[in-house]
């Protein structure tokens, strides 16, 4: 996915992972330098508990896996909820606004008010615009 941003982003949370290798010691690292150049740096520090996780992320996606709102399935083109909720963490906090001009089955509105983000959104199609008012209802009902 490509994130656009005018100017810098005004927020950015990296998703963090635990390092396997945590406490052990790297003596040797390689980094490019400005050049372009792939070299070799000692470096006797402790490898750190968490790192940034990387931006390849594996997520299950389909029938019965993006989502488990049935619902959701009378669209043919969902995000995965996980998607959503990763891109959510790493760009906004809470109570700041999100929009989605292209809503589909609803997923972004889901996650963001799930996620005590504001939400608000458009979509052309009525059959999909009530399929997000369903689901939006759907988790109203359990945050109430
Ligand atoms: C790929 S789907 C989005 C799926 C959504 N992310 C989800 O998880 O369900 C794109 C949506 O954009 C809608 N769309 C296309 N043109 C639009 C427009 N001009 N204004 C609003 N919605 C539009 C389509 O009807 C379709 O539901």
């Amino acid at each position: 996915m490509f994130v656009f941003s005018k100017g810098k982003p005004k927020t950015f949370n990296p998703i963090m992972k635990k390092n396997i290798t945590a406490g052990s010691v790297r003596f040797s690292r390689k980094f490019r330098n400005k050049e372009g150049k792939m070299i070799s740096s000692f470096n006797g520090e402790p490898i750190k508990e968490e790192g940034i996780e990387n931006n390849i992320w594996v997520i299950k996606n389909g029938m019965f896996k993006s989502t488990k709102d049935l619902i959701a399935f009378n669209h043919p083109a969902i995000f995965p909820e996980e998607l959503v909720q990763k891109h959510i963490f790493s760009w906004s906090n809470e109570n700041d606004l999100v929009y989605d001009p292209f809503m589909g089955s609803g997923t972004t509105a889901k996650v963001s008010i799930q996620m005590k983000r504001n939400f608000f959104g458009s979509e052309i199609s009525k059959d999909y615009y009530d399929i997000s008012m369903e689901r939006i209802k759907l988790i109203e009902q359990i945050l109430i």
